[in-house]
């Protein structure tokens, strides 16, 4: 891709930001910042997609995800960054692209298969927990019909074609995405050729980035994510660090420091050692790390202590930074307009343009 190539990239904002997020797509948000036009925003609508029944966090949550997306490197002088409901354009281009998306193309995205399941899974688990807790017990059994009902709804199985809108209304050449959000990406190119191919051609076939970073482990060894409560923020205080790390997924079978370990994934040890991911990531000799335990010459809690310190200054750092923006309270409003007036203007010629291709105007 060129310098002048248009990079276009968006997520859901969770709030506080785990380690997850930064080397899933944070980081190379960050790098190709500086090669790339970038547009980077908060998906916002996305977010309502699974979470429209509880919205009450939802300001919060965007003005946290900002704040660590700033601390972490990202920089609005560099990209422009927003939020994806202060565009309206977005919605129009996605009913427009809803027109040609056939609903076969939907109901096969393999996504959308497994979060249905997935979702309906956790929402599940949590309504039996609170039943639990409640005073009467439990009143009424976890009406599993009732979620699922709940998750099947319009705005959800057409994820992709607002994502697709996302995309295309930039006219976006690069994506960058983590593996699970190729199949999406896929439908965006689809989509992108149908309009093309019936009216005209107004959008490039936006290419996957793909984030070299390999899924990164929680806590517990299941991938890293907040709905598992697995996470390691990017904001975690020295003690909090300390007391998750102490408390990290390792080889079972190291039973005691001269057991020699087996760190890395593998058919005896699938979820693999959570420790030795993180070294990985922040020492930048990781090997010795992995060679001592497989020797028998290193022990879980010594090796944790060792990653500890290791993490001890990009965690300060990192601290530093979001505390600095945290202290003005009007930044993230004021940089959320800024980057909705510069992305309005692109989205709206984008618009026009199809607009007149489909005869609407
Ligand atoms: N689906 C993406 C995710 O869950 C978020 C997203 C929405 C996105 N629109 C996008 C990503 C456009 C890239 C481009 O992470």
């Amino acid at each position: 891709m060129s310098r002048s190539a248009i990079v276009v990239s968006g997520s859901r904002p969770t709030g506080r930001q785990h380690l997850g997020n930064y080397w899933g797509a944070l980081r190379n948000w960050v790098s190709l910042m500086n090669e790339y036009q970038c547009y980077y925003f908060l998906a916002d609508w996305h977010m309502l997609t699974t979470g429209y029944e509880d919205t009450g966090k939802l300001q919060e949550n965007i003005r946290e995800t900002v704040l660590d997306w700033l601390a972490a490197g990202l920089d609005p002088k560099m990209c422009v960054l927003f939020k994806q409901s202060d565009v309206p354009e977005h919605a129009e281009l996605a009913v427009l692209l809803g027109m040609v998306t056939p609903l076969s193309w939907l109901e096969n995205n393999p996504t959308w298969k497994e979060q249905l399941q997935e979702l309906a899974k956790t929402k599940l688990s949590k309504a039996a927990q609170q039943g639990k807790k409640g005073a009467t017990a439990v009143k009424e059994a976890p009406d599993k019909e009732r979620i699922d009902a709940s998750l099947r709804t319009f705005g959800f199985l057409g994820y992709p074609v607002l994502q697709a809108a996302d995309i295309l209304i930039y006219k976006a050449q690069g994506v960058p995405v983590g593996q699970d959000q190729l199949p999406h990406l896929e439908l965006s190119r689809e989509i992108a050729r149908r309009f093309n191919s019936l009216y005209g051609d107004v959008f490039p076939e936006p290419q996957p980035i793909l984030t070299q970073t390999p899924k990164l482990p929680g806590i517990d060894g299941r991938k890293m994510s907040k709905s598992c409560g697995n996470t390691v923020d990017m904001y975690e205080t020295p003690e909090s660090l300390e007391n998750k790390v102490m408390a990290l997924y390792t080889d079972p079978k190291k039973l005691r420091a001269d057991t020699p370990g087996h760190p890395d994934p593998g058919p005896e040890n699938p979820p693999g050692c959570v420790v030795y991911a993180l070294h990985k990531l922040y020492n930048s000799d990781w090997e010795t790390a992995g060679v001592k335990c497989r020797a028998g010459q290193l022990g879980c809690v010594a090796d944790k202590k060792d990653l500890l310190e290791i993490l001890g200054k990009p965690f300060a750092d990192f601290r530093a930074e979001r505390q600095r923006y945290g202290a003005d309270p009007k930044m993230v409003e004021q940089i959320l307009e800024e980057g909705a007036r510069k992305a309005k203007a692109v989205a709206a010629e984008t618009m026009r343009q199809v607009r007149r291709a489909m005869r609407l105007t």
